[in-house]
């Protein structure tokens, strides 16, 4: 083997190595998840909040032209979210501002991402697929408050 095609072969076996070692940091160690399709659950057809252990609860999402119910969440601090979005329409997505998610909002399916929020504030989340007339309106928001006893829902139809 010539010494050129060596130093390919090794170079290209490193990066591989690189980009393992790159994907197993971000899932180890930053714990990073990747959104995923959720095939064992009927797509559902209105909003769910509750609480699923302490400091969990599950959010079901519905997105439509041109809205997201719910469209207000409020959570105490240090909640975390299983978020669960499907849409009763079309595609729309789906991200919520300085929080690492980012879905689509596809009929007949359901995604599923794990969110957590550790500071108190106001989170916009909203449509980043372009859906229609009114898609710039579509966002809703998460208030995540000190000391809050009843996490609940709000809906602006
Ligand atoms: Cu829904 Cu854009």
């Amino acid at each position: 083997m010539d010494k050129s095609e060596k130093l390919a072969l090794g170079l290209s076996g490193l990066l591989l190595v690189i980009f393992f070692g790159a994907i197993m940091y971000a899932a180890v160690a930053k714990d990073i998840d990747v959104p995923t399709c959720i095939t064992d659950m009927d797509p559902f057809t209105t909003d769910t909040l509750f609480q699923t252990a302490p400091d969990t609860y599950e959010l079901q999402m519905v997105a439509r032209m041109w809205a997201f119910q719910p469209s207000t969440v409020r959570l105490p601090v240090g909640s975390t979210v299983d978020l669960y979005v499907t849409s009763q329409d079309i595609i729309h997505g789906f991200k919520i501002e300085q929080h690492n998610v980012n879905l689509m909002a596809v009929p007949g399916a359901i995604n599923y991402i794990r969110v957590r929020f550790d500071r108190p504030g106001e989170y916009m989340f909203a449509c980043h697929e372009f859906c229609g007339a009114a898609h710039h309106t579509m966002a809703g928001r998460f208030i995540i408050e000190e000391g809050l006893d009843e996490p609940e829902t709000e809906e602006e139809i």
